[in-house]
């Protein structure tokens, strides 16, 4: 199936992310730049997703008189990043929603078979009962992500989101064939992944990349 007929796909095309997206492929992009950039490429995306976010509606005072209004509910819903490379889309998303709760998933690839490794676990309490929005900035393999939706799974969430910037073919059929459900938010869909699982053209290492720990 054509990845942009999958129904719960979602390959974004504001061009200002378009935009942003080709700055932080260039090698020359700095750390600095690269951060900044990731946080601001989290804002847009979170627009997008948050499309979808249920309203309930609540009567409010304006300086004239009683109306009835819609409004979300920030603490119904969590923002979950992978680590390390997620935390640069986090603050973005909390410039949007300051009042969503944060959980933290750490996984690293194996660097010889790519397989995910989780390492770290920290969620809220109730996270069985909110809307969670799993982010990452790169889908390759689908492994991390995959293995972080389980994590998830296993602790009782039902309602679940996926957010990257970039993601390839190979990693976005992996997610879909195991979680249709799951509405996935891509900001670019790029070629392939190479022979060492990296996304081309993609960007290199998200996480060395936003951390400065290119060696
Ligand atoms: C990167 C990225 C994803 C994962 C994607 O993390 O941030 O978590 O790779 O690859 P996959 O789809 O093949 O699983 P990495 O393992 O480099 O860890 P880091 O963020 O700590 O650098
Ligand atoms: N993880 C990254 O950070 N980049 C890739 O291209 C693949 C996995």
């Amino acid at each position: 199936m054509d990845i942009k007929t999958m129904p719960n796909v979602h390959v974004l095309d504001h061009p200002l992310l378009l935009h942003k997206i080709s700055q932080i492929r260039k090698v020359t992009t700095q750390t600095n730049e690269f951060r900044q950039l990731v946080k601001e490429i989290a804002v847009i995306e979170g627009l997008e997703a948050f499309r979808e976010l249920p309203t309930k509606n609540v009567t409010i005072q304006t300086p004239l008189e009683e109306t009835v209004e819609p409004v979300i509910e920030p603490d119904s819903l969590c923002f979950v990043p992978i680590l390390r490379a997620g935390l640069g889309m986090v603050d973005g998303l909390l410039e949007l929603i300051p009042g969503a709760h944060v959980g933290h998933i750490g996984m690293y690839r194996n660097e010889e078979t790519h397989q995910p490794v989780e390492y770290f676990c920290k969620l809220p309490k109730n996270i069985a009962d909110l809307d969670v929005y799993l982010i990452d900035p790169m889908l390759a393999t689908g492994g991390s992500a995959i293995d972080a939706v389980e994590a998830l799974r296993k602790r009782g969430v039902k309602k679940l989101h996926f957010l990257c910037i970039i993601a390839a073919p190979e990693g976005v059929e992996a997610f879909e064939e195991k979680y249709p459900d799951v509405p996935l938010y891509i900001g670019a869909l790029d070629r392939q992944l190479n022979e060492n699982a990296y996304i081309c053209p993609g960007l290199g290492d998200a996480g060395d990349r936003i951390f400065g720990t290119i060696q």
